[in-house]
């Protein structure tokens, strides 16, 4: 079922830091958590897990997205980032492109200026559209 009322971003706030507290940051010593509202109603969230080879690490969206697709798919409608004190941190570049895939029409992230929209955080985007125009 479709959940369009008003996003409680206290409750994603939450999450996402509850998240932060299970990362896995040995080497930057930057623990990252992640959440996000889906349009059923649905929060997933993530946190980042690093490798002894540093390139290896994956970010706290990625741990979302996999939680995503794990606990019934859909689309995301609100995203929140935290660092390791709880302030908002905005999604690295690759990170934006992993939520662009999965994000609703109108999907909105918290940023350190405010909300903003995924247009917005990855405007011109590439994306599947790309692909079908090209088959
Ligand atoms: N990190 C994330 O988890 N998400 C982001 O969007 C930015 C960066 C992590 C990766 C690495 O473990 C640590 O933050 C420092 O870069």
């Amino acid at each position: 079922m479709e959940d369009t009322g008003t996003v409680d971003w206290a409750a994603l706030e939450a999450a996402a830091v509850a998240a932060m507290k299970n990362a896995y940051a040995p080497y930057s010593k930057f623990p990252v958590g992640a959440a996000a509202l889906t349009r059923d109603g649905r929060i997933v969230s993530g946190c980042n897990v690093e490798n002894a080879s540093y390139g290896l690490t994956l970010c706290a969206e990625c741990a979302l997205v996999g939680n995503l697709q794990m606990t019934g798919g859909g689309r995301l409608r609100a995203f929140y980032c935290v660092d390791g004190a709880g302030n908002i941190l905005m999604p690295c570049g690759r990170c934006r492109q992993l939520l662009y895939e999965f994000r609703a029409p109108d999907m909105q992230l918290m940023t350190t200026q405010g909300i903003k929209t995924m247009d917005q955080v990855l405007p011109d985007a590439f994306g599947p559209q790309h692909l079908e125009e090209t088959r």
